[in-house]
């Protein structure tokens, strides 16, 4: 089943509460949120005391994307402020399994996020570990930025190495996840699409609920 994450860094940041109430009457399955600490990404985004504000109006699953060079400070915090995912980048993390292992031992989905350059062989290793993958399909850190094409093939061969032990991972894309490339992430393997200033903020809100269920009825991977 795809599932629709609109990106609340692409919020009309003056009218976050309305967009998360238009937004959740329009069938947002989850939000997507970004953070970012102006280090491993030079750019700064949403805090905890967002996620708090939110989960008190929103009963929708918060995907937090930590991008951060110290994730394993921000596991508590987050936690604690209400999200249900928690996705760190593999580049910061001495040990993935050991960060994987803290986040759900807060009851929490434990996720990585791959930047366009990482490769994703060893999560062989520990793929039962993990309930989430958000691959970047842009550099981390802004948004309306340019795809990097090659990534499809991560997904496809993310996709394949869960297939191979029957395990029903998550797999996100995140970054100009949009009309013209929402179908070939799905056919490579995707299911949760990051939509965010090009994918769904560049439609009327009116228009939110249309455009979701257009991506929701994009053909899942025929392999
Ligand atoms: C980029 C963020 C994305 C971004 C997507 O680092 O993780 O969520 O907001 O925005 P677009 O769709 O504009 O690329
Ligand atoms: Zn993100």
């Amino acid at each position: 089943m795809i599932k629709i994450a609109p990106s609340v860094m692409c919020f009309d940041l003056m009218n976050i509460g309305g967009t998360v109430k238009t937004l959740d009457a329009a069938g947002a399955d989850m939000y997507h949120i970004d953070v970012m600490d102006g280090h491993y990404v030079p750019n700064h985004s949403l805090s905890a005391d967002i996620v708090r504000a939110m989960r008190a109006v929103t009963a929708t699953a918060l995907d937090v994307h930590l991008m951060v060079t110290n994730p394993m400070d921000f596991i508590g915090p987050y936690a604690e402020a209400g999200a249900d995912i928690i996705s760190l980048h593999i580049e910061t993390l001495d040990h993935p399994v050991r960060a994987l292992r803290k986040i759900r031992s807060l009851g929490i989905k434990a996720g990585l996020a791959v930047s366009p350059a990482t490769g994703i062989d060893n999560f062989e290793y520990f793929l039962d570990e993990l309930d989430y993958v958000c691959v970047m399909m842009v550099d981390p850190g802004f948004a309306g930025q340019t795809l990097v094409s090659g990534v499809y093939k991560k997904i496809r061969r993310l996709r394949d190495m869960a297939g191979a032990i029957g395990k029903r991972l998550d797999i996100a894309v995140d970054g100009q996840v949009k009309g013209s490339t929402a179908k070939g992430m799905v056919e490579a393997g995707a299911n949760v699409l990051v939509v965010g200033s090009s994918g769904l903020f560049s439609h009327p809100p009116g228009e939110y609920g249309k455009v979701m269920e257009g991506y929701r009825n994009i053909p899942p991977e025929t392999a």
